[in-house]
């Protein structure tokens, strides 16, 4: 081989190093999925790379990628790319690579020095906005810049999938790691329901079982090096937010409810529950606020469902935990957001300038603005004997 060709070689190499795998979010070079390079002195290349999975879902992006990657190397003339797929023995490497060479499984979200966010979007009732106000936190964040993952812990509804269009995409596992979903603006996601052996299953989620899937969730899924995650609670106060207090303390509960009397209510109780699990509640969201006066504009407020209940819930938080809990955000009624949210293009994506979006946007912003790893301190409050 000559020098040119081996100089050659050493740019596509290079130029693989720029080719992240689209779930696992690194190199490939990295993650031993280039099996061979060899080129010839035309410069004709073939290039064997190794997926994970046979079925691997994003088997066009890598393809796509890879050739881009290589044909961009200047001397390189034709690509010609095999996939190939890992065998056994690779794919246990892989995952002592993804581990960091740790062979225990933990959450490494509860490790000390995590510097990664995590917020649980908690509610009372059912139906307020849990779901819509995590996928659109969730890319709003992740259009700051930064990197951001949600886990569907939804029991019941488990819809946070199709609000981000990736309904039927069931994740990739490798051994006994499991690759999160990538979706829009390069989040990954996870459900509940992406757990179920097959997806028409119905599944009983309860106790111990329900505190398995959580673990499996945060323990064994790969997130890599994200700055934010966000878990979407099943409503009320069952075993999930009891197994999440547990595993996660250093969680922050953010905790939605509409403005009517009767829901605020009950959202004062998930927002207790939180703050006897040692979380900390960082603020309300009113979801469905008001419908803006068709007539009149914005400034008519047409109050749908009664008004000052985010308020309620911020005041009897703030006074009963002994620390500000302020409202963060009052989102309006939006014929679009609920659109977005059947269609998977969530508001902020679909008309980022609507009062709704900004809102979201603003909450978004001032959880985010609070610096990296801040949150994950305890404050030294605690919330035994206060109610
Ligand atoms: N601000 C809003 N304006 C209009 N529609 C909304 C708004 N917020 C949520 N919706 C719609 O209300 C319905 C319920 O919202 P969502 O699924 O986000 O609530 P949830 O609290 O997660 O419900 P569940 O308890 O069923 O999981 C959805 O159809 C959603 O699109
Ligand atoms: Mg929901
Ligand atoms: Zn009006």
């Amino acid at each position: 081989m000559g020098v040119m060709t081996s100089r050659v070689l050493e740019q596509i190499h290079a130029a693989l190093g720029t080719v992240n795998d689209p779930e696992i979010r690194r190199p490939i070079t990295e993650l031993n999925m280039v099996d061979s390079v060899v080129i010839d002195d035309a410069g004709n290349v073939a290039v064997t790379v190794l997926l994970t999975v046979s079925g691997c879902p994003l088997k066009d992006k890598i393809t796509r990628d890879v050739t881009a990657a290589v044909e961009s190397v200047p001397g390189v003339s034709s690509v010609d790319l095999t996939l190939g797929v890992m065998n056994p023995e690779q794919r246990s490497g892989l995952q002592e690579v993804l581990r960091g060479g740790q062979t225990q499984r933990e959450i490494p979200f509860s490790r000390p020095d995590s510097l990664t966010k995590i917020y649980a979007i908690a509610s009372g009732k059912g139906g307020v906005g849990k779901s819509s106000v995590t996928v659109n936190l969730a890319i709003a964040m992740a259009n700051q810049g930064l990197k951001v993952g949600i886990v569907d812990a939804d029991i019941y509804g488990h819809s946070v999938p199709a609000m981000l269009g990736v309904g039927d995409v069931r994740p990739t596992q490798v051994e006994d790691m499991i690759m999160p979903v990538p979706t829009r603006g390069g989040i990954s996601v996870i459900s509940i329901g992406m757990l179920k052996p097959r997806r028409d299953q119905v599944v009983a989620w309860r106790g111990p079982m329900l505190d398995r899937a959580l673990v499996q969730m945060l323990s064994d899924v790969y997130w890599g090096d994200i700055d934010a995650l966000f878990l979407d609670l099943p409503p009320g106060t069952g075993d999930i937010a009891i197994s999440l207090g547990q595993h996660l303390p250093n969680a922050e509960v953010l905790v939605v409810t509409t403005p009517q009397e009767a829901a605020a209510e009950v959202a004062e109780r998930a927002g207790t529950m939180a703050s006897m699990m040692n979380q900390r509640v960082v603020g309300v969201v009113e979801n469905m606020s008001f419908l803006p006066c068709p007539h009149c504009g914005p400034e008519h407020r047409l109050e749908v469902f009664g008004s000052g209940g985010g308020a309620r819930v911020a005041a009897t938080l703030s006074s009963r935990f002994g620390y500000d809990v302020p409202v963060l955000g009052e989102i309006p009624l939006d014929l679009e957001l609920r659109a977005g949210g059947d269609t998977g293009t969530p508001i902020v994506e679909a008309a980022p300038q609507s009062p709704a979006a900004r809102q979201l946007d603003k909450i978004a912003a001032t959880l985010s603005g609070r610096g990296r790893g801040l949150a994950g301190m305890q404050l030294g409050l605690t919330p035994a004997g206060r109610f």
